[in-house]
């Protein structure tokens, strides 16, 4: 069989081509929902006394085979334990799946987390859904230490819809596919269903879960097919479905606007540049108001350019772009949002190559804002670019909070591993914000700080700055970097080099681009007050 080709494929133009699962609330008890497959989350406790409510029910009608599995099987109720059994015609539901939550007492802590452990299940419970072939998965709440049902509900969801995700593009037909979710239900508490807090609360999850899967698309895609123009392309059409404005820039418009960091980066690369903004511009007066404004890292490949990467480091910079991904995803809940003021998102989208036009170590670029930059790495791309167009914004915009979010550093993932992003930015609101905003999400962020004598060492004798210092404390240096470009805007810079791709599937997250990001800017607009 033919091979499809992955870039006719790539380009179909739309957004929103992937399928999503349709996603409703029942009040009816979990054990009478007839879905392929049913999810129970138990705690410990339960588990040790020989289950209890729901879980004997279901046991009782299975004639004592749940009980039987969950000995035979050690299934303990520890967090992240999954246990799954057919039921052979026995329950409504063609399988149950129960959920280790540990012990019921750290529940607790769950709101503080917004719900992770809630959606790392529920993602796990939908891999194993799709590995027995249902189409059709329930999820239950825990029968109790829960108290708010619609956060408890929306972690269930997303977490079901992320552990669905599959990247298939490139496979061929005849390769075996995971069976995709087409209906996801979410046991609720009787009559918590018709709660309108409820219906938003599994709505947003709807949204999230479709922006986190298009992010994840992007940033698994090769680099032959998500180019700076696929990234512009899938730009535009998210305008065209979603009510947002969209410009695209091409290399002559970013050479007028003076953006010398910019162009240096790109020159070495036969792929033209695009300097991309989308934006939601509410109705009325609140046009007016101050904007946030959202800048996604965009490059669509660094080879680290003349610099070059060894090839070990190399394979993953495909998804060098991932910040900008979560700015698409983000737009696209943010479309829906429809808050009251303005938001824009920002790329600067180009490759990083060692053409023979490229820029060299020891260039001096002259940037956006007049200050000029030796090079003393072309690997350090990112900061170059960003600063250029955070300039650009912070000038064009006067925004009242401006946040970037960029596979910026390795040092970052050294210090902070694979699942937590670095945040930067001077005391304020963007901080604050992001803070805020990603324990709501689940994501992880841990401030770092922005040390005084770190900045000393982007000082340089030949320009005003240099775009590299020393090895240590490297994710510093490059937020130091990017705030003498930002200067007093409120501003704050997320380094997610980390979290950006997975290299092992966990919870939710398939290995590859995670969408990392995403929740933690939706909710950052969620909770802007002009
Ligand atoms: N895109 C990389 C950072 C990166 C590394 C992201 C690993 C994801 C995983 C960035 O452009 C880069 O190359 N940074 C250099 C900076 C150095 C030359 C100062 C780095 O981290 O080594
Ligand atoms: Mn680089
Ligand atoms: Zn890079």
């Amino acid at each position: 069989m033919a091979r499809k080709q992955a870039t006719a494929k790539a380009r179909t133009g739309k957004a929103t081509a992937r399928k999503q699962p349709s996603v409703k609330a029942a009040g009816t008890p979990a054990i009478e929902l007839a879905a392929d497959a049913l999810a129970l989350p138990v705690y410990e406790e339960d588990v040790r006394a020989g289950g209890r409510g729901r879980v004997k029910a279901l046991d009782a009608l299975l004639g004592g085979a749940l009980a039987a599995a969950v000995k035979a099987e050690r299934f303990a109720g520890k967090a992240g334990q999954e246990l799954s059994l057919p039921t052979l015609g026995r329950a409504p539901a063609g399988r149950v799946l129960l959920l280790g939550m540990g012990p019921r007492g750290k529940a607790e802590a769950w709101p503080s987390t917004g719900f992770e452990p809630l959606r790392h299940a529920a993602g796990k419970a939908a891999r194993a859904a799709a590995k027995a072939g249902a189409r059709a998965l329930a999820v239950a709440l825990p029968e109790d230490g829960v108290e708010d049902v619609a956060g408890a509900a929306r972690a269930l969801a997303e977490g079901a819809l992320l552990g669905a995700y599959a990247f298939e593009r490139y496979k061929s037909e005849d390769d075996a596919r995971r069976t995709p979710l087409a209906e996801l239900t979410v046991a609720v508490p009787a009559g918590a269903e018709r709660r309108a807090e409820l219906r938003d609360a599994l709505e947003l999850a709807r949204e999230i879960g479709a922006a986190v899967a298009w992010a994840r698309d992007l940033v698994n895609l090769g680099p032959a097919d998500c180019t700076p123009t696929l990234l512009a392309e899938q730009a535009e059409a998210l305008a065209r479905e979603a009510r947002l404005a969209v410009e695209v820039r091409g290399p002559k418009e970013i050479a007028a606007l003076g953006m010398g960091m910019f162009l240096g980066v790109t020159r070495g690369s036969s792929e033209p540049a695009r300097l991309v903004t989308l934006s939601w511009i509410p109705r009325g007066a609140a046009a007016k108001k101050p904007p946030v404004v959202l800048v996604g890292k965009a490059i669509t490949f660094d080879s680290g350019g003349l610099s070059l990467k060894p090839t070990e480091s190399m394979v993953t910079m495909n998804t060098d772009m991932a910040g900008s991904a979560a700015v698409l995803g983000a737009m696209r809940v943010v479309a829906r949002l429809a808050p009251p003021f303005p938001v824009h998102a920002v790329l600067g989208a180009c490759e990083n190559m060692p053409g023979g036009k490229a820029y060299k170590p020891s260039d001096v670029l002259v940037s956006y804002a007049g200050k000029t930059v030796e090079i003393t790495n072309t690997d350090a791309e990112g900061r170059l670019v960003l600063g250029d167009v955070l300039a650009w914004a912070a000038q064009t915009w006067n925004p009242a909070l401006m946040v970037d979010v960029a596979t910026l550093t390795g040092a970052c993932m050294v210090a902070l591993g694979h699942t937590t992003a670095g945040l930067f930015g001077p005391d304020g609101a963007a901080v604050d914000g992001l803070l805020a905003a990603a324990g709501a999400s689940g994501e992880e962020l841990w401030r770092l700080p922005m040390t005084e004598s770190l900045k000393e060492q982007l000082k340089s004798d030949r320009a005003d700055l240099k775009n590299t210092g020393e090895r240590w404390g490297g994710a510093i240096a490059a937020a130091h970097f990017l705030h003498a470009f930002v200067k007093d805007v409120p501003w704050a810079h997320l380094d997610i080099a980390g979290p950006s791709h997975a290299p092992k599937e966990r919870g939710y997250v398939a290995k590859g681009g995670t969408g990392f990001g995403v929740r933690t800017l939706v909710e950052l607009v969620r909770a802007h007050r002009p």
